[in-house]
């Protein structure tokens, strides 16, 4: 079974591509880089072509039997992920698992969610048999942190109090590979979801706990968020990103007791909890620098 992973150079799809490659598949991975081929797995091909590009639409999708696609976060998200929608309908694709976000209808006003909402729709349209992944917010974006952490004694993502269902980038990519490898899941969206809610406080006491030190929570202030993050990130995406974390601050992202239970049974067992990835993770960062000291 052939399968195009758009995105599979990324967090989410560089897993989606191990756990398709030990369910016996054949991943086909979509990049715009020539170079970033070379480091692909081996038994994984890959293809070089931009959602953008009429050309690579028209082709990509041919000789594939299903397609896992992530839409990276850009100003172009809603054209890119339409663009793929056409190529799949176009050829005799047979599964198409879209990630979209968790309760991306509650915020359509923020520019990457909204721009899932068309990809989502004109998906349930096209007549593809389809299934919509919804994942919270990633566990593994805190390796974004580990200096601040780390150096700074501080966990500096200002997620709220109210609390969010974190996911680990393992459990969305697992859920992927069911998905387009076993049946029963055609037509089917699910909220992917971590089993406990965190708030930024609490997730401070994990990494303090975990890291054996004092970690502060760095606070709701999204004034001095923005000031900070607009040094490492284009504007527009900071506009974006500043709009989600008040929207997390006022509602937070959390899951109900049925999306925790959705998402056990998809996956055979229990989705991986917060501590336990940050416990790993205290170990990895750990052992690099004790590598580093040799
Ligand atoms: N971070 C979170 O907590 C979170 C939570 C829920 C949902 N999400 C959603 O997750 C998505 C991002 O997933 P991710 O973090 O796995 O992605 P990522 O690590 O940012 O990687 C982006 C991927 O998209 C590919 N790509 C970008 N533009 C492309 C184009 N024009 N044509 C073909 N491929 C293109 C890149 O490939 P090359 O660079 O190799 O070309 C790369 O593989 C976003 O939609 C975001 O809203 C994120």
């Amino acid at each position: 079974m052939k399968i195009l992973i758009i995105g599979g150079t990324g967090s989410v799809g560089s897993h989606v591509v191990r756990e398709l490659l030990a369910r016996k598949a054949d991943p086909v991975v979509l990049t715009r880089s020539a170079e970033k081929i070379k480091s692909l797995p081996a038994g994984v091909e890959g293809v070089v072509g931009d959602l953008l590009d009429p050309g690579t639409v028209r082709s990509v999708f041919k000789s594939v039997d299903g397609v896992f696609m992530i839409t990276a976060v850009s100003t172009t998200e809603t054209h890119e992920g339409l663009m793929a929608v056409n190529g799949a309908r176009m050829s005799d694709v047979k599964r198409f698992v879209y990630m979209s976000v968790h309760n991306v209808e509650q915020a359509p006003h923020l520019p990457h969610f909204g721009s899932k909402l068309p990809i989502e729709a004109a998906l349930k349209k096209s007549g593809i048999p389809y299934t919509v992944l919804r994942p919270n917010n990633f566990f593994q974006n805190d390796y974004w942190f580990q200096d601040a952490l780390l150096q700074y004694g501080v966990y500096p993502q200002p997620m709220g109090d109210v609390g969010l269902s974190r996911v680990d980038v393992r459990d969305i990519a697992e859920a992927a590979a069911i998905a387009l490898t076993a049946s029963g899941h055609e037509g089917r969206t699910y909220n992917v979801v971590g089993p406990e809610v965190q708030t930024g406080k609490s997730t401070a006491e994990i990494w303090s706990r975990v890291l054996g030190k004092t970690i502060t929570y760095g606070g709701n202030d999204l004034d001095a968020w923005e000031e900070q993050s607009l040094s490492r990130l284009p504007a527009w995406m900071v506009f974006d990103f500043r709009l989600m974390y008040e929207f997390f601050q006022n509602n937070g992202l959390k899951a109900t007791p049925a999306d925790v239970d959705s998402m056990a049974r998809l996956l055979g067992r229990a989705p991986r909890g917060f501590e336990d990835f940050a416990l790993e993770t205290a170990r990895m960062w750990n052992a690099l620098s004790l590598d580093k000291e040799k």
